[in-house]
């Protein structure tokens, strides 16, 4: 099975990093966004109280879980509709494994972003189906094979935000082929020049979430990388559907983990407190690559900086390996983005001041 997917792209980056890891005051790693602040204590002590677990979870979230999951959808995304609400084990998981559970196989096509997070490719190769890359749905014209449309916003690796009248049309675009629109939101709290919108924002569904599911995830928002902890919200059939077939294979949230995530939901100073983090280090880190030269492109939101010095991308990779920081090479996310680097805000202040000073050098 694993050979018809792709090459796990990370090994590339093998020869870089050891050149990287060699600098005399050490690596700075920029090439994963990995979150490194503690988790918030409030979290800790939640999972630590939920501990005495001895039955098996509920699949679909206890009801404290499901009622903070829908209360911060409708916070967070402006949704005012009744909305289907479903925990997983971080999102990974379910963007690897939703073409599957939606039933989309052989003779079907899914819809990715051009330049676009790498396991979308591989839920589309797991099932079976046949993957397109395109931004624009006119590209795309009427074919009916199309049973799933995945947007990105904030996008994982270009830090663009797409407006909601973007969303619109690609809803509507859906609908009207009656494809699914799963949104993948993981980086929605994490807006800098702009501020991201939902799919399910009243102003893009009108609370109708027919066909519609967003994708969200607490490890960069609280720091929970390490717990796995992940939702969606959406349509109530599809998310029926998911559940039921979830509960059949084992795709159960550990009861510790749900607990966590329950107070997670319910407190927004940390998550405050880890984006004034996030904003000191990507100023200090934008500010020095602009000096060194580079060019920013989008990067309105979200962790990275989609970075370019008007060179292949490996070179530039290299050029940073000297310099002991390890960046991503753009061609990780796509064929049309071997002229960029991803450039993670997720390392500590004392890492970040490095990797400054080096470039500023
Ligand atoms: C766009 C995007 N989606 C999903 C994920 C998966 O995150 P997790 O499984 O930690 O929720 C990531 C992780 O970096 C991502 O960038």
């Amino acid at each position: 099975m694993s050979a018809a997917l792709p090459d796990f792209p990370w090994d590339l980056l093998e020869p870089a990093k050891a050149v990287a890891a060699a600098h005399p005051d050490g690596l700075v790693d920029l090439s994963i966004g990995t979150p490194v602040d503690p988790v918030p204590a409030l979290i800790r002590a939640a999972l630590a109280e939920a501990s005495d677990a001895p039955g098996y979870p509920l699949t679909a979230g206890t009801p404290a879980l499901r009622t903070a999951i829908a209360e911060w959808l409708a916070r967070t995304c402006g949704a005012s509709g009744k909305l289907g609400v479903l925990p997983t084990i971080g999102s990974k998981e379910l963007v690897a494994w939703l073409p599957t559970l939606l039933g989309v196989g052989p003779g079907d096509v899914v819809v990715i972003p051009q330049v676009c997070y790498p396991t979308y490719e591989v839920g589309v190769r797991l099932a079976g189906a046949e993957v397109v890359r395109a931004d624009s749905l006119t590209a795309l014209g009427p074919d009916p094979r199309v049973k799933l449309v995945w947007i990105n916003s904030p996008s994982n690796p270009t830090g663009r935000v797409l407006p909601a009248a973007h969303l619109r049309k690609v809803v509507d675009w859906a609908r009207e082929r009656g494809a699914v629109v799963v949104s993948d939101e993981c980086y929605l709290t994490l807006g800098w020049d702009e501020t991201p919108v939902s799919v399910l924002a009243d102003e893009v569904c009108g609370g109708d979430y027919t066909g519609v599911v967003s994708v969200h995830s607490l490890s960069k928002r609280s720091n929970l990388a390490g717990y796995r902890a992940g939702f969606l919200g959406g349509d109530p059939a599809l998310i029926a559907e998911l559940l039921a077939v979830r509960k059949h294979a084992g795709m159960i949230v550990p009861a510790p983990v749900q607990a966590a995530m329950v107070a997670a939901l319910g407190d927004e100073t940390h998550v405050a407190d880890q984006r004034a983090l996030y904003a000191a280090r990507r100023e200090s880190l934008r500010e020095a690559l602009l000096k060194a030269g580079f060019e920013i492109e989008h990067s309105a939101a979200g962790l990275y900086l989609w970075s370019t010095r008007g060179e292949d991308c490996w070179a530039t990779v290299d050029w940073l390996a000297q310099r002991g920081i390890l960046a991503a090479p753009g061609a990780f996310y796509g064929p049309s983005a071997a002229r960029h680097v991803r450039i993670a805000l997720t390392a500590t202040d004392e890492r970040v001041a490095a990797a400054v000073a080096r470039l500023t050098a």
